[in-house]
């Protein structure tokens, strides 16, 4: 990839069409995420191999929350399997597990399990994985004006002090970078809540592969079709500038 004029360092997904991949053989919408568990485990080592810095997996959306009981506590089963399994393997490849969202909404033991593993893959530096838990977008600048908010009635910040760069470090993770590339797997056209601030200038790429489909090699075209993007951040193409 292009490391120099437009490199891709953060890769953040969502991962949709679990439930129509288990519908379309017949099988309960469950076995669409235990499928779909084991597209998160090819597509974090394809990440590793590829260089990527960082991946932000859509996990669980603020909105699954409303979804029935036996399938919520089968994707929390699945997630603590997942940490649980893959701990050797990030640990070797260097890979830092992180997660976002409002965490304190998740079952104790599951929130339990990601901060033990968290914390034992902090000095990971190949690759930051990140699930976004319980996490909605609106939820994340909810939670951040409030945080401000709180500050400017402490008398530790003045709200004309209040700009881009100071309201964006009250996000979830203020250190990771924006993404470049938005992948939305099964053909839907939409941010459900995801990374609303973040992914003000991502490139958006929609495949119509559902999730438990996706393989490294859509991941490698996703990235070239990023590569093929010229990115403005809203200014004229570099063509023009002069
Ligand atoms: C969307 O499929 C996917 C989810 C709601 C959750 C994603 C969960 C996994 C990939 C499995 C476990 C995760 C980890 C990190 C191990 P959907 O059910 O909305 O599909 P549908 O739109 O076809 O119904």
């Amino acid at each position: 990839m292009d490391e120099g004029q437009k490199p891709l360092r953060h890769v953040a997904i969502i991962m949709d069409g679990n439930g129509r991949w288990a519908t379309a053989r017949g099988l309960p919408r469950v076995m669409g995420h235990h499928a779909g568990a084991q597209a998160v485990r090819r597509v974090v080592e394809a990440s590793c191999e590829l260089n990527l810095r960082a991946l932000t997996l859509y996990a669980f959306s603020w909105e699954n929350r409303d979804r029935p009981a036996d399938e919520i506590q089968e994707l929390m089963h699945l997630l603590e399997e997942f940490i649980r399994r893959e701990t050797p393997t990030m640990l070797a490849n260097g890979v830092r597990l992180r997660a976002i969202g409002r965490l304190d909404e998740l079952p104790a033991t599951v929130v339990e399990s990601l901060q033990r593993v968290i914390a034992r893959t902090a000095h990971g530096e190949r690759l930051t994985l990140t699930l976004a838990l319980s996490y909605g977008g609106r939820q994340e600048i909810v939670d951040a004006a409030r945080r401000l908010a709180q500050q400017v009635q402490r008398g530790t910040v003045r709200p004309e002090q209040i700009d881009e760069a100071l309201f964006a470090q009250q996000l979830y993770a203020p250190d990771l970078p924006d993404p470049d590339l938005l992948i939305r797997t099964s053909g839907e056209q939409r941010l459900s809540n995801f990374l609303l601030w973040q992914s003000s200038y991502t490139e958006l790429y929609v495949t119509p592969k559902l999730w438990p489909d996706f393989t490294k090699a859509d991941l490698i075209e996703a990235m070239a079709e990023y590569d093929r993007r010229e990115r403005r951040f809203g200014r004229i193409a570099a063509a023009h500038a002069d």
